[in-house]
């Protein structure tokens, strides 16, 4: 693998970004020292032709400009926390609620998708740091976190670390928008989707899950077996209703390094397959996704669900839940936790 890095622009507030590129054999990925985003992530398609299979933008301006934290590496708590209330120990604290007023999402005001990383090239992939201040966005303790981008031709995995000074929420994630058809390809409703789990947490009118823990047999959500993103997306059923779409965590049977879901492109052939040793995953399906984001790489043009994310992660609003894994890192211990998102390609 090889990686070099080149400027890439400067911040409204003057802070230059780098851009790292990681190369191996006919695969590479753009990474950006502003918010660890995944810029670019080009693969070959099925006829061997380059296809860059993640929505990005090709300035700064751009990604400061949209809210829909494409590409970001988020933190220090992705996803939503009803009111913005957490509990750390005895103590219970209200953090900003920038979701319509009424949840705490992906870690607030300016969460760790607007921050500035430091870059460092190890021999096997590009380390990223970023040192949270206590109280930053109201959460408790100094947070130092290191995310790790690795590329080999067929997998690009995110491994993370984070230790604290006092016991803090911690929950990281990544939120590429991927379309295997190619970023420029418009909607994926024609791609295949996979989810490798038979539970996931409903949602209540917030957005946030109820606690509830509920089978995805007989509904939209029973993605066992490859289903076409569209098949479900516009269902009445209850659940996808609310959220306009796919935006719920699933829950993957047991625990450790285990698949999460594959998705595919019947033009391209491009596939990946995600792994993980996080307790959940949101499938979000760019319900959010408006025709007023600024203009894509390449000129692209990015409307409503013109990719998805796998975000995995902690099940989201675990405050609320008491059932739910709690995010939380002791001081002193150490957080980790890997992604992987593997290529391939089908005849
Ligand atoms: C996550 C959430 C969505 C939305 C996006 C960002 O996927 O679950 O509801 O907030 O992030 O636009």
């Amino acid at each position: 693998m090889k990686i070099v890095n080149e400027p890439f622009g400067v911040t409204a507030q003057g802070q230059p970004v780098e851009r790292y590129t990681l190369t191996d054999g006919n695969c590479s990925a753009s990474v950006l020292t502003l918010g660890g985003i995944l810029q670019s992530w080009t693969v070959p398609d099925r006829n061997g032709a380059p296809t860059d299979i993640v929505l990005g933008f090709d300035s700064v301006g751009a990604y400061e400009a949209q809210d829909c934290y494409i590409g970001a590496l988020l933190g220090r708590c992705a996803n939503r926390i009803a009111d913005g209330r957490i509990t750390v120990g005895q103590q219970t604290y209200t953090l900003a609620c920038n979701d319509n007023g009424i949840n705490h999402l992906h870690g607030g005001m300016v969460g760790f998708d607007r921050r500035i990383w430091k870059a460092t090239v190890l021999p096997d992939g590009l380390q990223l740091q970023y040192e949270s201040p206590d109280g930053e966005e109201g959460y408790p303790g100094r947070l130092s976190v290191t995310a790790i981008y690795r590329l080999t031709q067929d997998t690009l995995s995110i491994e993370f670390f984070a230790q604290s000074d006092k016991d803090t929420v911690c929950n990281l994630s990544s939120h590429s928008y991927f379309n295997l058809g190619g970023h420029a390809s418009g909607s994926v409703g024609s791609q295949m989707i996979q989810v490798d789990a038979d539970r996931y947490t409903p949602l209540a009118s917030n957005n946030a899950p109820t606690g509830e823990v509920a089978s995805v047999e007989g509904t939209p959500f029973d993605l066992r077996q490859p289903v076409r993103f569209d098949a479900g997306w516009d269902s009445d059923f209850t659940q996808i209703a609310l959220a306009g779409g796919y935006d719920h965590n699933y829950i993957p049977a047991g625990d450790g390094l285990r698949p999460f879901a594959q998705a595919s492109c019947p033009q391209t052939g491009i596939t990946l397959t995600v792994t993980s040793d996080m307790p959940g995953v949101q499938l979000y399906t760019g319900n959010f996704l408006r025709d007023d984001l600024p203009e894509g790489k390449q000129h692209a043009k990015y409307d409503r669900r013109h990719g998805f994310c796998l975000e995995t992660q902690f099940w989201p609003n675990a405050f609320a839940c008491p059932d739910f894994p709690q995010p939380i890192v002791h001081a002193g211990e150490t957080y980790h936790h890997i992604t992987n998102y593997r290529y391939s390609v089908c005849p």
